[in-house]
């Protein structure tokens, strides 16, 4: 019997791997896929392998992750309940379908992952699966295992002479990609606490820490795709490293939220996003001048609906392919360059230009125009009054 893990190197998947072995008598290939997590990856071979994996795939999936999950994200203006930028909840799909592949190549029998049974993320893994293969067998050991807290792990792995990965990186639970950083738990659990920034934050610093000089940066965008920074072209992941770094130095991107999972219940997380707060802000200005009223209106019902789907872990779906094709279809204007200032938390918008501006200074003037004859708005405000007036004079005659 074959398992394919979904691995990640620390304290629960690598309990996860001789629990595997003792429960179902099974190899366990382990499978990391990479989506811009940087150096949690290092070593991870060596470490999977000392603790009894019989191989590990390490899968570079963040061009794909990019250019196929994020952009299209955020092309729709999807936020979840507002604030969350939807970090954790895009890259668990594309991480499970490469353990299907995975698992379909080596004939595995089942995928095993790491996450509770109390989140979002064991949805998001499973209905992915189901998507790419609905027979595959499905091990999620945190709903069964006798384990229930972080010392009986530590316990398991001392009896099996595992080595323990007890960095502080196993203080917060933390999801860490190319677009964001999540914490949760610990003090964050108690809504009522202020979480310690100096302590949490990792991508950037807070706003009290950034500089007193405003950073200014103009972002290029072709179709809704951005393309350059400052003038320079640059690759997608690329150009999102840089302004993960210009954003963490100005202190942005930073949220503090309870949220409503899946499965019920409200939880509160903190979350970093510095590049992609800036992303988010500078494509929803260029949506500003290049969108028609109409489609900017009925963008935003689906920005709501797409936001939920992805939170969900629905991405492959008729439906999110549907939206899809909405929201590509309304990018084909979206070019332009959009100036942003940084400071101290804040992206204040600084100017923008479009080849397919819809805005007309000439129209909008509050000087003289040649264009606009201010006469038809007067039978304009009948009729559209037509209403309220219809229902003051009646309400009149009722004596109310
Ligand atoms: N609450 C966020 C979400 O559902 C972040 C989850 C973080 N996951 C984790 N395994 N630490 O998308
Ligand atoms: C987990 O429960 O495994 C992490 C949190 C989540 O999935 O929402």
């Amino acid at each position: 019997k074959k398992v394919v893990l979904a691995y990640s190197g620390g304290l629960d998947t690598s309990v996860i791997i001789p629990w595997l072995k003792d429960n179902y008598g099974c190899e366990v290939i382990a499978v990391a896929g990479d989506v811009g997590q940087g150096k949690e990856l290092s070593g991870l071979e060596e470490r999977a392998l000392k603790t009894g994996a019989s191989k590990l795939y390490i899968e570079d999936l963040t061009k794909e992750f990019v250019d196929e999950y994020i952009i299209p994200t955020m092309q729709a203006g999807a936020v979840y309940e507002g604030k969350y930028l939807l970090g954790t909840s895009f890259a668990r799909p594309i991480i499970a379908k490469r353990l299907v592949e995975i698992a379909k190549k080596e004939g595995a029998d089942a995928i095993a992952h790491g996450c509770t049974g109390k989140g979002n993320d064991q949805v998001r893994f499973e209905l992915a699966i189901k998507a790419f293969a609905p027979e595959m067998g499905i091990i999620a050991p945190w709903r069964t295992w006798e384990l229930k807290s972080r010392e009986d792990e530590i316990e398991y792995a001392e009896k099996h002479n595992i080595e323990i990965p007890l960095t502080k990186e196993t203080n917060y639970s933390k999801d860490k990609n190319l677009w964001h950083l999540s914490h949760e738990g610990l003090d964050l659990e108690d809504p009522k606490n202020e979480p310690d920034y100096d302590k949490i934050l990792e991508m950037g610093v807070s706003p009290e820490k950034a500089p007193d000089k405003a950073t200014y940066v103009t972002l290029t965008f072709v179709k809704g795709v951005p393309v350059a920074l400052d003038g320079k072209e640059l690759d997608s992941v690329e150009l999102i490293k840089t302004l993960n770094k210009l954003g963490g130095e100005n202190g942005i991107g930073i949220i503090d939220m309870v949220e409503n999972r899946l499965v019920g219940m409200k939880s509160r997380g903190v979350y970093e996003t510095p590049g992609g707060a800036i992303l988010y802000h500078a494509h929803g200005m260029l949506e500003e001048i290049c969108l028609d009223k109409e489609t900017q209106h009925y963008k935003a019902l689906v920005a709501q609906k797409f936001s939920e789907i992805v939170y969900n872990g629905q991405w492959y779906t008729p439906l999110r392919e549907a939206l899809s094709a909405f929201v590509e279809s309304t990018q084909k204007t979206v070019t332009g360059d959009v100036k942003l200032k940084l400071y101290k938390g804040n992206i204040i918008g600084a100017g923008m230009t479009s080849p397919y501006s819809l805005y007309s200074e000439e129209v909008a003037t509050f000087g003289e125009d040649n264009v606009y004859d201010q006469m038809d708005s007067q039978g304009f405000i009948n009729l559209f009054g037509l209403p309220i007036k219809v229902k003051a004079l009646l309400d009149e005659k009722r004596g109310k």
